[in-house]
């Protein structure tokens, strides 16, 4: 049984009360969702709020997620936040490889493939990132591009590590724009990322990897994305931010 999990990454949003707020209304709608045990719902909040929202929720299906973290265990890294850090303020998951932190901070393949040993190191789960820019997509290009994303980084990983790694596909022509891969594209290309790790890693593994959809996921189309085979979820922005429409989601599962 694949595990599916709705994860809202709320980037550089919120102030510090604003996000215990939102943290306080999810915990609260998602009271009667936390029986069913398949269903996890993260939160990505800022690092600064980190600690305030996991006081805040006690539902024991939602889990804490940062949205980034250093490429080294410990030292003089100014500014830099590392993976024991957030392990110990209660983060059990890391996402790591956003398309915003590849394009704006040049994360490539060697930075995160530090990242990842990092997080893995502590026993969190990274929710691996990848997709394709529009223009590589109209070129015909898009699975390259995933495919590369992917065995640059994942390919380096143990068996076992792989087992815990999450995978979100954000196509980078979806994301905050409105426009919403198609379902037929989103099933697509996470049953072309399953045989990739299928082929790499064996069906025991790929069969229990989960893979969420991200880019412009809202309530009204969250259910028809969900409902493709190969789809476990979703990693959503924008809609988020409410906890009304976040939780809207989580009910499409
Ligand atoms: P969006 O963002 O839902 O606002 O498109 C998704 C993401 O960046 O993870």
């Amino acid at each position: 049984m694949r595990k599916k999990i709705v994860a809202g990454n709320w980037k550089m949003n919120t102030t510090f009360n604003e996000g215990i707020k939102l943290a306080k209304a999810i915990n609260d709608l998602s009271e009667n969702l936390s029986n069913d045990e398949t269903v996890e719902i993260v939160i990505a909040p800022p690092f600064t709020h980190i600690s305030g929202v996991v006081k805040e929720t006690n539902q024991k299906n939602i889990h804490i997620a940062a949205q980034n973290c250093a490429t080294e265990k410990n030292g003089a890294f100014t500014g830099e936040v590392s993976a024991e850090m957030l392990k110990t303020i209660g983060c059990q998951y890391v996402i790591l490889g956003h398309s915003e932190r590849r394009a704006y901070y040049n994360e490539n393949s060697e930075v995160l493939n530090k990242k990842i040993n990092q997080v893995l190191a502590e026993h969190m789960i990274p929710i691996f990132c990848c997709g394709e820019q529009l223009a590589e997509r109209n070129s015909g290009n898009h699975f390259k591009v995933v495919a590369d994303q992917i065995s640059e980084v994942l390919f380096n990983l143990t068996e076992t590590q792989m087992e815990s790694v999450v995978i979100a596909y954000e196509p980078v022509w979806a994301i905050g724009t409105g426009v919403t891969a198609s379902k037929e594209q989103a099933q697509e290309m996470h049953a072309y990322i399953r045989k990739i790790i299928t082929d790499k890693f064996g069906l025991s593994v790929s069969d229990k990897l989960s893979i969420l959809y991200g880019g412009s996921v809202k309530p009204a189309n969250a259910k028809e994305i969900f409902e493709q085979l190969d789809v476990d979820g979703g990693l959503i922005g924008g809609a988020s931010l409410e906890a009304d429409s976040f939780i809207e989601i989580v009910k499409s599962l």
